[in-house]
């Protein structure tokens, strides 16, 4: 937690245009604390937090990375809810090129970013490698456990907000499908800063964007937390990685049982050691 903590407090006072120094003056407290809180030497005091939380208007839980059980984020938790599976139980396509290019013939760590209800994630532990997922939405998470039982494969999956998870050891593959539009956009180097230091030498990531384009109209689906990416914007992150592939293409979709167009950017990209 004094990590989320400390991540939290720096993310909402640049967001509300703080400096260390304005909002340790705002709070009575030398700049020297909410640089110690920013770095995760010590944690405020619970005293601080009310008015902490008041200075960089945000509720307590929120503060702390916890993600409230009543707080609806995503769309997709009543979608999940139905008997069947939303998404199917068939992997994205991409798996099966990951498999291909990162075979299990030894131990490797995955994780699924966004894994909705699962059915990625199952076919990742069902093929032998070791799985860690997560999603924000209960009722997915829910139906990724009882997929896994089904199968008779072990999950490691759990709730989390994207924009508070950061990874704090390594993994040899991280994959995502369908989910990195919910990281606002001033957010994105950060995160990818985060998830490419924690990939181990030679690991893998697997990922996908939806891109705006002027020729395809906006969505049916109103998601106001999500954010459209742009042409190369992904591949971006990746430019002193080896790229396996990166690619975009334009699908015809029916969620919402209404007729439209996506736009969609891939990548696969290799962390290779660097010269010496
Ligand atoms: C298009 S679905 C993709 C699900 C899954 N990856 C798949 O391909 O079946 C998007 C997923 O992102 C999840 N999601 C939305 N906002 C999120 C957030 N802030 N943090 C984590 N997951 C989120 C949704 O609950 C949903 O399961």
């Amino acid at each position: 937690m004094k990590e989320t903590l400390a991540r939290n407090i720096s993310r909402y006072r640049k967001e509300r245009g703080l400096t260390q120094e304005g909002l340790a003056q705002r709070l009575g407290l030398s700049f020297q604390a909410v640089s110690k809180w920013e770095n995760a030497q010590t944690m405020p005091d619970i005293s601080v937090m009310p008015e902490l939380s008041k200075a960089l208007g945000v509720n307590i839980d929120k503060l702390i990375g916890y993600v409230s059980q009543n707080e609806q984020v995503s769309i997709y938790e009543e979608e999940y809810k139905i008997q069947g599976y939303y998404w199917g139980v068939e992997p994205n396509s991409t798996c099966y090129r990951l498999i291909q290019l990162v075979p299990p013939t030894k131990h490797l760590k995955l994780l699924d970013i966004g894994c909705g209800e699962g059915k990625d994630s199952v076919f990742f532990a069902r093929n032998g490698y070791d799985v860690t997922a997560f999603d924000i939405s209960d009722a997915g998470i829910e139906k990724t456990k009882r997929l896994a039982d089904k199968i008779g494969v072990h999950v490691n999956v759990f709730k989390a907000d994207i924009l508070d998870f950061r990874l704090d050891s390594n993994f040899d593959i991280i994959y995502s499908s369908g989910v990195l539009n919910y990281i606002k956009p001033e957010y994105r180097d950060e995160l990818f800063n985060n998830y490419k230091k924690f990939t181990s030498q030679n690991g893998f990531h697997s990922l996908n964007v939806f891109v705006t384009k002027p020729f395809i109209a906006p969505p049916p689906e109103k998601e106001p937390n999500a954010f459209k990416w742009h042409s190369g914007e992904l591949l971006a992150h990746y430019q002193d990685w080896l790229i396996e592939d990166s690619s975009e293409i334009v699908f015809d979709c029916n969620s919402s049982g209404i007729p439209h167009k996506h736009a969609m950017t891939k990548v696969i990209a290799q962390k290779i050691s660097t010269l010496n």
